[in-house]
């Protein structure tokens, strides 16, 4: 068991910018006691469109960021960083570190019957072919599609999660994996479980849809309980239980954030993410 002040400690969690916060909301249910902060990279998303060596040096300088903030362990809540950098992340730091794309794959293998997964997401999480590695892992007969939906951002980021227009692109892009009859289907994107219906009105109720997010909070806890690092009960009142910092455009994320998150956040900090 580790010291009590080690335990009292937050999860950082981090993501290009507000997609990740459908990862916390899953963090905050299933680990109510535990304080976290949270960092997007509002000045720097999107991430999906950009290189490898970029999205790993983003990423490098969000966990020197955390580990200012004295967390515990870091939940890399963004599959086009988890895709790119987790291994460059896992050297850099001694942390406990987890991703959401191998609990993603894991939830695919052990939903699928037929056989046949479909995963969306970024061009750079999609192009990686990181999901089908992980599958492959587990269990190599699967057959694993992926497309990628680079317009499902911005869609989101709109605000348009039941609209018309998300209607008709997501038909166009989801057309290929109906016909081959997937019956699994991974939101390979932190932003997607908020489009959830859209997706599952078209996919039809034979697909079932994988949100990562559920399968990464399980085995966030289990990382703690392990590591002796779960926090000891709730924290006191008037402590800061969740703090939210972004690279830009502090109050869009605030307003964005309170429509994700349940819990009245009344600031977020704007920080020189370069800097670190
Ligand atoms: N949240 C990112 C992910 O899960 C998508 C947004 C972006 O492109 O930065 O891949």
């Amino acid at each position: 068991m580790e010291l009590l002040e080690n335990r009292e400690k937050p999860i950082g969690v981090f993501d290009s910018g507000v997609g990740g916060l459908t990862v916390m909301r899953e963090i905050m249910r299933q680990l109510p006691d535990e304080k976290i902060v949270y960092f997007g990279d509002t000045a720097r998303v999107p991430y999906g469109s950009k290189s490898r060596e970029t999205v790993v040096r983003y990423s490098e300088q969000i966990v020197r960021f955390l580990q200012t903030q004295q967390v515990k362990a870091i939940v890399v809540a963004c599959n086009t960083a988890s895709a790119y950098a987790l291994e460059a992340l896992e050297e850099k730091t001694e942390l406990p570190i987890i991703d959401v794309v191998k609990p993603g794959a894991k939830t695919a293998v052990e939903t699928t019957k037929n056989g046949r997964v479909g995963v969306i997401g970024t061009e750079g999480t999609v192009g990686s072919g990181i999901y089908s590695s992980y599958i492959h892992q587990i269990d190599p007969k699967v057959q694993v599609t992926g497309k990628a939906c680079p317009l499902f951002v911005p869609l989101v980021e709109e605000g348009l999660w039941e609209d018309p227009v998300t209607d008709e692109i997501a038909s166009r892009y989801l057309a290929e994996l109906i016909d081959i009859g997937i019956d699994t289907l991974v939101l390979g994107c932190t932003h997607y479980p908020l489009i959830r219906k859209t997706v599952g009105k078209i996919m039809g109720e034979g697909v079932t849809l994988v949100n990562p997010a559920y399968e990464t909070a399980v085995e966030l806890k289990e990382l703690l309980s392990q590591q002796g690092l779960l926090s000891p009960g709730a924290p006191a009142l008037g402590e800061n239980r969740y703090r939210f910092y972004v690279s830009d455009a502090a109050e869009k994320f605030k307003r964005f954030a309170n429509s994700i998150i349940k819990y009245g956040i009344l600031s977020a900090k704007t920080i020189p993410i370069e800097e670190y």
